[in-house]
């Protein structure tokens, strides 16, 4: 199993809206598997919307601690096949340096906005530390000249960056409400998100398999 988390001090940056899409897509490649770390609940109330239907979809899995850490979580999960995606808390203290340490990858969105650019700094810090390989995913752009401009500003760190962006888009919020992947919704803003989603996802799997 591949392990990744979703990690970046800033609020509202992207990481559920990451975990969510991104787990609905490994979940079309094998078992795909959520654990919501993060108190306010957001992956974890959308799994639940997602079960509403009648016949709700089979991926991704919503893995509930219980008693039990994050460490023997994962140990458990280990062996099997798939992909496990672990959302995380906007903060990058020893919960989130827990969740960082334990997976094979650590994906860091970022808003195309001076002061969530200038604040990732801090992020990037605890992902080395930590020595968790990172990729930066700029997300929620308004137009393609500030993700250009947001990916010469973060140029300056050694963390790699995806070369494709994610768009400011209202059906992300949609698919949220709705308990689902964007490519599992209706229409032409649906399709563009599903593209633009893809062409992210598949350069992280080509990057993680280097
Ligand atoms: N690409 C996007 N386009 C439009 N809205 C987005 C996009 N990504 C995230 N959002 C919205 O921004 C808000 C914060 O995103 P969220 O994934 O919850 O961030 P985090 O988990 O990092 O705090 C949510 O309302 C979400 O729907
Ligand atoms: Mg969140």
């Amino acid at each position: 199993m591949k392990t990744i988390a979703l990690i970046s001090q800033k609020g509202g940056a992207g990481k559920s809206t990451l975990a969510r899409q991104f787990s609905v897509l490994a979940g079309e490649e094998g078992p795909s598997w959520i654990i919501d770390r993060d108190p306010q609940q957001t992956s974890a109330r959308w799994h639940e919307r997602r079960q509403d239907g009648d016949t709700p979809p089979e991926q991704p899995g919503l893995i509930d601690l219980g008693g039990t850490t994050l460490t023997a979580a994962v140990a458990a999960l280990k062996a099997q096949p798939g992909t496990l995606f672990i959302d995380t808390r906007p903060a990058v203290t020893e919960p989130e340096a827990e969740a960082a340490r334990l997976a094979d990858l650590a994906l860091v969105p970022v808003r195309p906005s001076l002061d969530d650019l200038e604040a990732i700094g801090a992020t990037l810090d605890m992902l080395r530390r930590v020595k968790t390989r990172t990729i930066i995913i700029i997300n929620a752009a308004k137009n393609e000249r500030r993700a250009i401009e947001a990916r010469a500003a973060l140029s300056v760190h050694t963390a790699a960056v995806c070369p494709h962006h994610l768009a400011d888009r209202a059906v992300y919020l949609d698919a949220t409400v709705a308990g689902l992947g964007v490519g599992e919704l209706r229409g032409a803003a649906a399709v563009a998100a599903d593209a633009e989603l893809r062409r992210v996802w598949t350069w992280i799997m080509k990057e993680a398999a280097e």
